[in-house]
This record gives structure tokens, C-alpha cells and sequence, in this order.
């Protein structure tokens, strides 16, 4: 899986474009082994439907409320969500967390209603620079997923995708995170989730986000813990973004063949 959220960048006309443009450029890519997702503003995914679908684009929403319908002025249910056509629903970014009170236990509410409603929640991990300054790393990756997949059924765990996304790797200010270490921290995630889920644990993806672009593409896609990209800034010009998919197409074949 490759993709990008779009964060509060691009309304609907930049959207369409944008995803028509990368639809046209992807288009002889082979999709069997490889998803590619766009998160667009909330205003925007309706509008994109047709066009994403064309180009084999799945879209997602960047944020949801838990409860299907009542007095939440300003809040987004998953029913609506559902209802603009987006698949995969975006939980617990670092942006929400900082800005908007997002805690882990918010982020469990939202992942049980996302899989109750059919959605594919993606849900976003990492440690601040703070806590890898104290060497809790570990613990606040194994934290993050267990409260985020506490009392998820086994039968869900297909639609489940995480980002791993370390806070100080986000962003402007953000240094990307080197390849060995992001690959060690996706160990310990894969660890937490087999001990949750045990075999199962294997079928979902954990991708890794965080100043992704395309000089460290290609490496961070090599590490055998990796298993996708969640991409920002780097992927909001079509053309970019379709050079660093080009730029790691022979190694994640490779890697998918293995
Ligand atoms: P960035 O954003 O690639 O621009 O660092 C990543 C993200 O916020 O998911």
C-alpha cells in the first residue's frame, strides 16, 4: 500500500485534478500487488468518487466521530463517511492528537465503529521526539496499539491497516526516520499485534510515514518490516508522486514475490 493524505490542502477542483492527473500518469502500473490511496479534505472525496474509481485510486477520510448520528455539532459520522464513497477512514494522526485532544482511547471508540460500519480504519502510531528521548519507544508503540485494537474481533483484522509515523519524522520541521530504525520500531509493532492476535497478526500492513520522499523511498521499502508508505508532502504533486512509486516498483515486486 502507497499513499498520501492531503491534510487541509486542495479543495474539490485541486482534488479532481490532482487525482486525475495521477490516475493518467499510474495507469499502466499493475494493481494486483499494489494499492494506492488517496485521503482528500472531507469536502472533496464525493466529488473525487468517479474519478478515483477510474484510476483505481481508493479514498479515504482523514477523521470520523464514533457515534453513528446525535448532538455532535461539527463532527462527522462513520454512516456519513460511508456515504461519500470513501473506503479507508484515517485515525489517531499526529495532528490530531497534538491539535484536537486525540487520545488512544478516542482512537479505540473509532476504530470499533469504523470496522462496525465496513470501513478500513488506517490507523497512525509513533512516539514523540520526547519519548524516544527517554527510551520508552517500545512501550509507547506496544501501548498505542493495544488500547487502539482493544476488544477488536478477529474476524475485522483484514480491514486494519497501521501507520507507523514517529511524530518528530512529520512535517516541515521533521527528520526522516533512518531506514534500520523505522524497520526495528515495525518489529516491535508486528510483535505487539502477533501477541494480540497471534498468526493473524501477519495479515495486516504497517506502513511507515513520516518525511518519506523520493531519496529515502526506495530504502525504506527494502526493510523487510515495511510493508507500505504513508506519504505527505512528497506525493502532492501527481508527477512526484508517481516518480517515487516508479522509483520503488522493482523492489516491492521483489519484496511481494518473496
Ligand atoms: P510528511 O507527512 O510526509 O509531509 O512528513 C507525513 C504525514 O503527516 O503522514
Amino acid at each position: 500500500m502507497i499513499g498520501t493524505n492531503l491534510k487541509m490542502y486542495k479543495g474539490v477542483l485541486e482534488t479532481r485534478r490532482y487525482i486525475s492527473e495521477l490516475g493518467e500518469l499510474l495507469f499502466d502500473l499493475p494493481r494486483e500487488n499494489l494499492e494506492i490511496f488517496v485521503i482528500p479534505s472531507y469536502t472533496a472525496i464525493l466529488p473525487a468518487v468517479d474519478t478515483a474509481s477510474k484510476s483505481s485510486i481508493v479514498l479515504g477520510a482523514q477523521n470520523m466521530f464514533w457515534e453513528d448520528s446525535g448532538q455532535y455539532t461539527g463532527e462527522v459520522s462513520p454512516i456519513m463517511v460511508r456515504e461519500t464513497g470513501a473506503e479507508i477512514i484515517e485515525i489517531g494522526h499526529s495532528e490530531r492528537r497534538e491539535h484536537f485532544g486525540e487520545t488512544d482511547f478516542t482512537v479505540n471508540k473509532k476504530v470499533l465503529a469504523a470496522l462496525g460500519h465496513d470501513l478500513r480504519p488506517l490507523i497512525c502510531i509513533g512516539e514523540t521526539a520526547r519519548e524516544k528521548e527517554f527510551g520508552i519507544t517500545a512501550e509507547r508503540l506496544a501501548t498505542q496499539i493495544k488500547v487502539a485494537l482493544f476488544n477488536v474481533d478477529k474476524e475485522h483484522l483484514s480491514n486494519i491497516i497501521v501507520a507507523y509515523e514517529p511524530v518528530w519524522a512529520i512535517g516541515e520541521q521533521g527528520v526522516p526516520a533512518s531506514p534500520c530504525y523505522a524497520n526495528h520500531q515495525q518489529q516491535v509493532i508486528r510483535e505487539t499485534l502477533i501477541e494480540m492476535f497471534s498468526e493473524q497478526a501477519y495479515g495486516i500492513p504497517v506502513l511507515y510515514g513520516g518525511s518519506v520522499n523520493s531519496e529515502n523511498a526506495v530504502s525504506l521499502i527494502s526493510q523487510p518490516a515495511i510493508d507500505g508508505l504513508f506519504i505527505g508532502r512528497a506525493a502532492w504533486e501527481a508527477a512526484e508522486f508517481d516518480r517515487l512509486i516508479r522509483s520503488i516498483l522493482s523492489t516491492w515486486t521483489r519484496k511481494s514475490d518473496d
